[in-house]
């Protein structure tokens, strides 16, 4: 019964549903993240490397971390090291916390960030100094090519941030540009409980007058593989709680 259970919680089909989260505005450009980063505390990119280092460490909480970034960098760490990555260019990187966590666990591993968000690029540059490098890189337009060499692409919490169509493109645009491997880690599944407490939560927010604007796309784990279908193949793993694809280029030799 308990696993008949789950197994309806996980509503396992293929699902898409809109996020909503108590912003004034839609979050769903580099301009809309910009201003976020600007102007809320939960959102914002200390300049300083001390108040930075604070998040980075999960002393204060961003960008909606659960507490299990450090543990899940350790985990991804491990992973890295059995598969014999040596270079990682992760995009999306937001405060880079998790990235952090990464470089400080293993300060050999050559790291690249990206961001589309010009306000985050800024900032990282200024406090992420143990990075080998940050770069302005928007994952649905810019080309792959440039970062086939690297062993991992790593997408840590960015899937709410895509549309379907998005994804199929992007998909094929990184097996296009010979990206061989890539650590998909998502924000969150959507479960059956999960969305009636979404909908009991806008709900209240109506009733409440407060104010909520869109913030991108929740998926069950179903919709997913489709995304890289005949593309690359999935090992469907756990970190920390999240769910996760390792995802290795089908006509790939790498190890
Ligand atoms: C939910 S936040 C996650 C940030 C970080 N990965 C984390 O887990 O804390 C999503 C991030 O993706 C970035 N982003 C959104 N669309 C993007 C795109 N097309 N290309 C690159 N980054 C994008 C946003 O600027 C934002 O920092």
């Amino acid at each position: 019964m308990e696993r008949f259970l789950k197994y309806i919680n996980s509503i396992p089909f293929q699902l898409t549903v809109k996020h909503y989260y108590p912003l004034k505005r839609n979050l769903d450009s580099k301009e809309s993240w910009d201003i976020l980063r600007r102007s809320h505390p939960h959102f914002s990119i200390s300049e300083d490397r001390g108040e930075w280092l604070e998040a980075a460490e999960g002393k204060v909480k961003k960008d909606g971390q659960d507490g299990g970034f450090i543990q899940r960098a350790r985990e991804i760490t491990e992973l890295i090291d059995k598969l014999g990555i040596k270079s990682v260019f992760s995009v999306g990187v937001g405060g880079a916390g998790l990235e952090y966590q990464i470089k400080k666990a293993k300060p050999e591993l050559k790291l690249i960030c990206s961001e589309y968000s010009p306000v985050a690029v800024e900032r990282l540059k200024k406090v992420f100094v143990e990075a080998d490098s940050i770069v302005p890189f928007d994952m649905r337009e810019d080309s792959w090519q440039k970062f086939y060499a690297v062993d991992l692409v790593l997408m840590y919490r960015i899937d709410i941030e895509l549309t379907n169509n998005d994804f199929l493109r992007m998909f094929q645009k990184m097996h296009e540009g010979g990206i061989k491997n890539i650590l998909f880690i998502i924000c969150g599944r959507l479960t059956l409980r999960g969305l009636l407490n979404r909908f009991y939560q806008r709900f209240w927010w109506k009733i409440g007058g407060t104010n909520y604007a869109f913030a991108g796309y929740l998926r069950t784990i179903a919709t997913f593989p489709p995304f890289w279908k005949n593309l690359y193949t999935g090992k469907e793993l756990d970190f920390g709680g999240l769910k996760g694809f390792l995802l290795r280029k089908t006509d790939s030799n790498v190890s």
